[in-house]
């Protein structure tokens, strides 16, 4: 038993601002057109992408929210937050999201609203993540990287299984309107995904612009943005002593941590649940 993970509707919650009658109210959320979901499964590149959107979608189009930092701008839609009236939030309204497909809003999944699916290499994601445990207090901290990975590999984490976050969003991915991008693309070209980014939303933007977004997105222009960096976290959420949200930045983070045998048992799972997915992931 792990206090950390509620498990309700086939899926495991993190125990944190969780409540069940609010889950249940997202069946029916009214979502608009205009809304921007990114979604991922954890340490993808969640924050990377709020950061990354809400450059492209300034402060001048927006009323009074200009001043949030990005955890404001982009609520996360499944923790219950009785702050926030997401019914009186101006156009166009930013949510982030970990649920898996099937349980985000009915309107989100006949096309109302857009989706960024955010992916990351699946050995890096279990990285960031382990680390991770260390840090933000309501997740169970890891034993050990062993005991991780396995837990990792059954889907034993909050949130549930790697495997099937992305395996559900990719399958229904027509039931979207939908753009999938990855971590990886990003660090080796931010200026390109920007681009993508801005089509998919429909947004003109001067060149001068796409590169002074893909600039202030790096990694090193973040961590010192204090609007962007997450470290307004307050202590009783994070040991801000063991990390912070912005932790290493990079790919390939993975063999730092998992020995040869690890790595092969990885390999041979991912095999085993991913062989028929025609995406690619890079790896290092
Ligand atoms: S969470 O908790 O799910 O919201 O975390 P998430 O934001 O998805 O993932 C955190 C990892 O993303 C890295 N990150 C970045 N990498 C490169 N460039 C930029 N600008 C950037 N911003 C965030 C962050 O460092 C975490 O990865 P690791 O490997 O732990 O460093």
């Amino acid at each position: 038993f792990d206090p950390s993970i509620i498990e309700y509707k086939g899926f495991r919650f993190l125990n944190f601002k969780y409540n069940e009658k609010y889950i249940d109210s997202l069946e029916t959320f009214e979502t608009r057109e205009s809304d921007v979901f990114v979604v991922t499964y954890p340490k993808s590149g969640t924050v990377w992408t709020q950061q990354i959107v809400s450059l492209i979608c300034p402060d001048e189009d927006r009323t009074g929210e200009e001043l949030l930092p990005n955890n404001l701008r982009f609520p996360w839609i499944e923790f219950f937050n009785e702050e926030i009236d997401h019914s009186s939030r101006p156009s166009p309204r930013f949510f982030s999201s970990h649920l898996p497909y099937n349980l985000v809003p009915n309107e989100l999944r006949k096309g109302k609203g857009k989706v960024i699916y955010v992916s990351r290499n699946p050995k890096d994601v279990m990285v960031s993540y382990f680390h991770f445990t260390y840090f933000f207090k309501p997740m169970g901290k890891a034993k050990d990287f062993s005991e991780f990975m396995d837990n990792f590999l059954n889907g034993n984490v909050p949130l549930g299984s790697w495997f099937d976050h992305l395996r559900g969003w990719y399958d229904h991915r027509d039931e979207f309107n939908i753009l999938f991008i990855s971590y990886e693309e990003m660090i080796k070209d931010l200026r390109s995904v920007v681009i993508k980014i801005c089509k998919f939303l429909g947004k003109k933007i001067e060149n001068v612009d796409i590169d002074k977004i893909a600039e202030e997105g790096t990694f090193n222009k973040m961590k010192k943005n204090p609007k962007a960096n997450y470290e307004w976290i307050p202590a009783d959420h994070a040991n801000k002593e063991n990390g912070s949200f912005l932790r290493k930045g990079t790919i390939g983070d993975w063999k730092n941590v998992m020995t040869v045998a690890q790595n092969e048992k990885f390999d041979q799972v991912f095999q085993e649940k991913m062989k028929d997915l025609p995406l690619k992931f890079i790896w290092d």
